[in-house]
């Protein structure tokens, strides 16, 4: 297969490789989950890193096997450079440089949230700018205005916790596993969003998020019914408490519409997965793009997706690689 790219993404805790035709439709998409984190209710970066040395190379054959390619049909390689766990990165950053000299092939580095934007490019679905997208995930939250492939401009950001981080310890409070997303939106089906009225920081000026305040008014409501009560209102502080985050990623989302005019949107990164947020985003009543859950949630067939409309390193450049942390910025 002419021009095949092969993903490679470990900024977190899943192994994740995939196959994406050039013409980006998913030949094959493995993710390779690290079920132990749950044990310590998070992800140990340590941990994740000696993981994906074991995972990673059966992901990438997993990956190529499904696409039914061999590696020698793969003509780039694809690998995120960050921001995330730095030795998770390592470990993704080193296979990827490893294949791409083995095999005299192109590396393409890929900024993880450019990889969340890019998953809206995946044929046969794909999405074209100009758009608003919403990155919700476990690190991050951001606002930005997509007007080409390749990049986008931050319109706005979280200044404290990112959403993902506000339902995984709220989830905690509520006595739910890791990763807590998944298992609040679960508890709170069963439950009144509209029981307990939490902030929405709705007084943050501009296109800024806040989850901090959110995630103190669970702790007192939780402290304040005492042990024995708030097991029994367990699903309905669940549904109000994703209610309130939900509401604050559309308030500002809204926001960045109204100014932004466009009427276009998508959404991207783990919390993207989130039921209620999907059918809020459905609802606005403008052309909008969902990617599907598992496009969402960490994968390397987003990072493959964006690789298709970037530079790629020369030799020199990609044998020198590095990775970058957490907090940091291309
Ligand atoms: O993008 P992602 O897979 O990894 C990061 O880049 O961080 O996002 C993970 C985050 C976690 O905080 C997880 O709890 C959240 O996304 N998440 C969800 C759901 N599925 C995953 N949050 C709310 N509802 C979900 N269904
Ligand atoms: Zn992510």
């Amino acid at each position: 297969m002419s021009g095949a790219i092969l993903g490679v993404e470990t900024s977190c805790d899943d192994s994740c490789a995939a196959v994406l035709s050039a013409e980006g439709v998913i030949l094959s998409n493995v993710i390779s989950s690290q079920a132990i984190h749950d044990k310590y209710g998070g992800v140990v970066p340590e941990i994740a890193a000696r993981h994906h040395l074991e995972l990673l190379t059966p992901a990438i054959d997993s990956a190529l096997a499904q696409a039914g390619l061999g590696l020698e049909q793969i003509e780039r390689v694809a690998v995120t450079q960050g921001p995330g766990l730095i030795g998770a990165l390592l470990v993704g950053v080193g296979q990827a440089k490893a294949i791409a000299a083995a095999r005299a092939i192109p590396l393409v580095a890929v900024d993880h949230l450019q990889g969340h934007v890019a998953a809206n490019f995946i044929s046969p679905d794909s999405f074209e700018p100009p758009f608003v997208c919403l990155i919700a995930s476990g690190g991050h939250t951001l606002l930005a205005r997509v007007d080409e492939h390749s990049s986008y401009a931050l319109l706005g950001e979280t200044l404290d916790d990112a959403a993902g981080e506000a339902f995984d310890k709220g989830a905690r409070m509520l006595g739910l596993p890791f990763p807590g997303g998944p298992a609040l939106e679960a508890l709170a089906a069963g439950g009144d969003s509209e029981a307990f009225n939490f902030p929405t920081a709705r007084n943050v000026k501009g296109f800024d998020f806040s989850f901090a305040g959110v995630k103190t008014a669970l702790l007192y409501a939780i402290r304040d019914l005492g042990e024995e009560e708030a097991t029994r209102q367990r699903a309905d502080l669940a549904a109000s408490y994703q209610r309130a985050i939900v509401e604050a990623l559309v308030e500002r989302l809204e926001r960045a519409l109204d100014a932004d005019g466009c009427g276009r949107v998508a959404i991207g990164g783990g919390v993207a997965a989130n039921g209620p947020l999907r059918e809020r985003v459905a609802r606005l009543g403008l052309e909008s793009h969902i990617p599907a859950r598992n496009l969402c949630t960490d994968n390397a067939a987003m990072i493959a997706s964006a690789a298709r409309f970037l530079p790629e390193c020369s030799p020199a450049a990609a044998l020198a690689l590095d990775a970058y942390p957490s907090g940091a910025r291309r």
